[in-house]
């Protein structure tokens, strides 16, 4: 037998994981619970069909792998992963590893690794961004699992990631559920910075009356900027695509109402479970939510008037909206990154905060030019926020105008701008050394006598509230 690799669940993304290992070098045998599935891959291998061995049952699949094997499995994230576990588990010998690359939730991951303690198999969970042609090319890896399995498969794992300046983007986050914890951030940052995108699309159509043209020119040219990153890129890409049925541009003719599989929503529920402050997160999830809210929204245009309303000429231009989307970014990945510096402390992972920054750069969905800089910041400023740790200060410095400027505008205009506002309104609140929480204090005092601190020091248990010479 030549494979020591074998891959289970021949979707889109299995398939197209299974070419890059076998392309490679790694013989590696394949499965599909649908046969014809494999069939139909076999028939697509080409030149890799050398090094790709089908399996038509478990068994086969199995026999078919060298021991130890590794196993990866990619199939539908929930209980399809637990069947699986549960069908191959009795095939398995000690030293085998179950590996979970699919968008597993991280606290599943967490039970199945406590799950496979004395069982025959070994179990661990990665996560792996970039879609299909990042399976197929080089995906950004995020593994969750111990040193010794990480040594055992982190080889493949690199040869088959992207590369940034010939590094792999494939990188051991910490044990267990850390892999796809880091994941499920990614994709909140993803879902925050499409939908930034998705605000100054909508400042520039609705409020610019840009026509797609000029709009895919506009993220044409931020691409070449401080900007560049894949999420720009697509975007001019599709704001510049031509609608094959009704001719006129793409966008105009798709639906406004945004789906989702769930990992963004997860993203804010941990954020929550942390107390950690991720506002530009949560402002994306709560923003696909409401999109999808398609006859209540036009009928609170009936009701009470339509938004939004076109912006006053020169009110903004394109140099303000790409200095309020460089502000904007930088206050949102500062939020995730610290979600992931509190939720590293909170479970004892030591994630290493340069390191997730660097295997990002490429591969990811959300991979950008601005990471590489973040890589450095976070080295060099380690369990500093972002916005104090330079570039990102200076940046922050000089973009935050712009932000405010592109928030008033928009709010003036009812053009919904919920990420950058809550961007803009979690750094106002960072810079406020005197809030307004002393009245929340008060408050719960009043009612619950949960007692407060003073600002001098002094004793203050309760009250005076309750008593009666206070009024
Ligand atoms: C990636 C993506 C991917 C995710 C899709 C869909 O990193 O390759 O994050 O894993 O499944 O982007 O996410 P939604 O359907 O929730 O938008």
């Amino acid at each position: 037998n030549l494979a020591h690799f074998g891959l289970i669940g021949l979707g889109t993304m299995g398939a197209a994981l299974a070419q890059n290992i076998a392309e490679k070098g790694y013989p590696i045998a394949v499965y599909n619970r649908t046969t014809s599935v494999t069939d139909e891959f076999m028939a697509n291998a080409g030149d890799l069909a050398p090094r790709l061995i089908p399996a038509k049952s478990l068994e086969e699949l199995v026999a078919a792998i060298t021991p130890p094997r590794a196993i990866i499995l990619m199939v539908p994230a929930g209980p399809v992963v637990d069947q699986q576990i549960e069908a191959l588990s009795p095939l398995l010998q000690d030293g085998d590893l179950i590996i979970d690359a699919g968008n597993a939730n991280y606290a599943d991951t967490e039970r199945r690794d406590r799950q496979s303690e004395g069982e025959t198999y070994d179990f661990m969970g990665i996560g792996v961004s970039g879609g299909e042609e990042g399976a197929r090319h080089g995906p950004s890896i995020m593994v969750g699992g111990k040193p010794a399995q990480w040594d055992r498969v982190g080889e493949m794992l690199r040869a088959i990631s992207a590369k940034y300046d010939g590094e792999p983007c494939a990188a051991l986050m910490g044990p267990g559920g850390a892999g796809h914890f880091v994941k499920m951030v990614h994709n909140g940052i993803e879902y925050a910075d499409m939908q930034m995108i998705a605000e100054t699309y909508a400042l520039m159509r609705d409020g610019m009356g840009f026509d797609a043209t000029r709009i895919a020119e506009t993220f044409e040219a931020w691409n070449k900027g401080p900007l560049a990153s894949y999420l720009i890129e697509i975007s001019g890409k599709v704001a510049r695509a031509v609608d094959p049925i009704a001719g006129g541009p793409m966008l105009d003719a798709i639906l406004d109402a945004a789906g989702q599989k769930g990992t963004g929503r997860w993203t804010v529920i941990e954020a929550q479970k942390l107390a950690v402050a991720i506002p530009v997160i949560e402002a994306a999830v709560v923003a696909r939510n409401l999109s999808a809210q398609v006859a209540a929204r036009a009928r609170g245009a009936d009701v009470f008037g339509a938004m939004p309303q076109s912006l006053p000429k020169d009110a903004l231009d394109t140099d303000t909206l790409e200095a309020a989307l460089i502000a904007g970014k930088i206050l949102c990945y500062a939020q995730g990154f610290d979600m992931l510096g509190r939720a590293s402390e909170e479970f004892g992972w030591k994630l290493p905060m340069p390191e997730i920054a660097r295997i990002w750069r490429n591969g990811c969905i959300i991979r950008s030019e601005m990471l590489n800089d973040m890589a450095s910041a976070l080295a060099a400023n380690p369990g500093e926020n972002l916005i104090f740790a330079d570039p990102f200060t200076r940046l922050v410095k000089e973009n935050e105008a712009a932000l405010r400027k592109v928030v008033i505008a928009a709010t003036g205009a009812g053009i919904a701008v919920p990420a950058l506002a809550a961007g803009l309104s979690w750094f106002d609140a960072m810079r406020t050394p005197r809030g307004s929480a002393n009245m929340i204090q008060a408050q719960r005092d009043f009612f619950g006598a949960h007692g407060y601190k003073r600002l001098d020091g002094k004793d203050a248990p309760h009250g005076p509230w309750w008593d009666k010479t206070a009024g």
